[in-house]
């Protein structure tokens, strides 16, 4: 019964008291000699440890580059800063494309191969200024080769002229020009571009092309690649998204070209979207081993059937078609089918090359391939050497028939005026020559029409 007492006595119990005098001699500082010795001793074994990792990191070069990056926060500032610096890091699980890509930001490669296409760049970059894919999400890339027009010359202003354009919104983000001849030797008019003993070599340089511009100008920033040709005349300008739109690894929108009146108006143009059949399968078991089937020649009667055939006007666009092989005018890709190592083969894969090789081959490696037989593109119409004779022929035929027609009516009117005595006048008309020119002009322009 100490402590009530000590509390009782009050202040007798604070100087002396209780926390300050139980044992005052256990909590005595230690000697001045012993704080001395210890403190040595700490320091001589961070001295050891320090030399000993110094040692260590001359002796093991590849030891240090382990090391000094983890230590690099604070104590090796300059070096491993400057290493850092040129690494990049990048999740490609961030750009497998998805359908609403221009919501999430997703970058399409857009690629073009040019070969003396200089009278189609204007037309192609009036599409460009057109499309309704942010433009900041679209980089270009352009390849040239095999040219003897000014095409790059073109290029290169038109593309300066676009990207210093004043509306902010028309300029495209990184743009790549590669010129790089292939040797295509084939005249580039369109009879022998289209002639069938020309098909195979012409297909395997294209795909060369392709490939080169491709792995050339594809980042790891891209989550789409779109192959767009020059000459396409008529497309909406929503063509990314609506392809986008369907969500799959490759993708073709079925490709026609006006025509003329006199040779029916319109007709299919690109053959190479199609979907292998068992008579082809047949027949490219029958061929060597190099061969290489182009699709649409009586040469190989395949009976596949063709994207462009199943076309209905009024069909739905979003209607799908599984294909086989696919053609290159306009095709969007996920970039991750590139990088899953899907090519354009310059040989002979399972009998077919280019961009029919390339179908096949993301077919093969389980990648969704589909078409849409309702939603049209319109090629340009250039015109065939046949078909311009068979035009010369029938301007010809028409002057005459127009000759006929004029002398009838300078006959008739002979008639009329003999009767009332003015003969002059008709035959200053008949000098003059009243000739219709229209008919011309008026097929032509029917023609496009309804096309758009
Ligand atoms: C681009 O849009 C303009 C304005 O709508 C139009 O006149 C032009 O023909 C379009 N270009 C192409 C290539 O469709």
């Amino acid at each position: 019964m100490n402590r009530p007492h000590a509390f009782s006595k009050g202040h007798s119990a604070y100087p002396r008291g209780s926390a300050f005098s139980i044992s005052p001699n256990s909590f005595q500082p230690r000697s001045q000699p012993a704080l001395r010795r210890r403190r040595q001793l700490f320091q001589r074994l961070c001295l050891l440890a320090g030399v000993s990792f110094l040692l260590t990191i001359l002796i093991f070069p590849s030891w240090r580059a382990a090391v000094i990056p983890t230590l690099s926060l604070g104590l090796i500032h300059s070096s491993g800063d400057l290493q850092l610096q040129t690494v990049r890091y990048y999740d490609l699980s961030e750009v497998q494309g998805s359908e609403k890509g221009w919501e999430r930001g997703e970058r399409v490669l857009m690629l073009t191969p040019l070969r003396d296409a200089s009278s189609h760049l204007p037309m192609f970059f009036s599409h460009l200024r057109n499309l309704t894919y942010p433009h900041n999400l679209i980089d270009l890339a352009f390849l040239v080769s095999d040219s003897r027009d000014d095409t790059l010359r073109m290029l290169s202003s038109m593309l300066q002229e676009i990207q210093n354009d004043a509306d902010p919104k028309m300029s495209f983000g990184e743009i790549s020009v590669i010129q790089k001849d292939f040797g295509q030797k084939v005249q580039q008019d369109v009879e022998s571009r289209h002639g069938f003993e020309a098909q195979a070599s012409r297909r395997k340089l294209m795909a060369q092309a392709r490939n080169w511009l491709l792995s050339a100008t594809l980042r790891p920033t891209h989550s789409w690649v779109y192959w767009r040709d020059a000459d396409v005349e008529t497309a909406p300008f929503t063509i990314i998204e609506d392809l986008m739109r369907h969500d799959k690894d490759v993708i073709v929108p079925n490709v026609w070209r006006p025509l003329p009146d006199w040779l029916g108006g319109e007709q299919p143009y690109d053959l190479n979207s199609w979907q292998e059949s068992e008579t082809a399968l047949a027949l490219a078991d029958t061929l060597d081993e190099d061969a290489v089937i182009v699709e649409g020649y009586a040469e190989y009667a395949t009976w596949r059937p063709h994207l462009a055939y199943l076309r209905d006007p009024y069909g739905d666009p979003d209607m799908e078609m599984e294909l086989d092989g696919i053609g290159g005018v306009s095709i969007l890709a996920k970039a991750r089918v590139f990088r899953a190592g899907v090519h354009f083969p310059a040989f002979s894969f399972e009998k077919h090359a280019e961009t029919e090789g390339f179908g096949k081959m993301a077919k093969r490696m389980k990648f969704s391939v589909v078409g849409l037989p309702h939603y049209t593109i319109w090629h340009l119409y250039e015109p065939s050497v046949d078909d311009l004779r068979h035009m010369d022929e029938m301007e010809k035929e028409r002057q005459a028939q127009e000759q006929i027609e004029r002398e009838h009516e300078l006959a008739d009117k002979q008639k009329q005026s003999s009767n009332s005595e003015s003969q002059n006048d008709a035959e200053k008309g008949s000098s003059e020559g009243p000739a219709a020119q229209p008919p011309k002009d008026a097929a032509k322009g029917n023609s496009k029409q309804d096309k758009s």
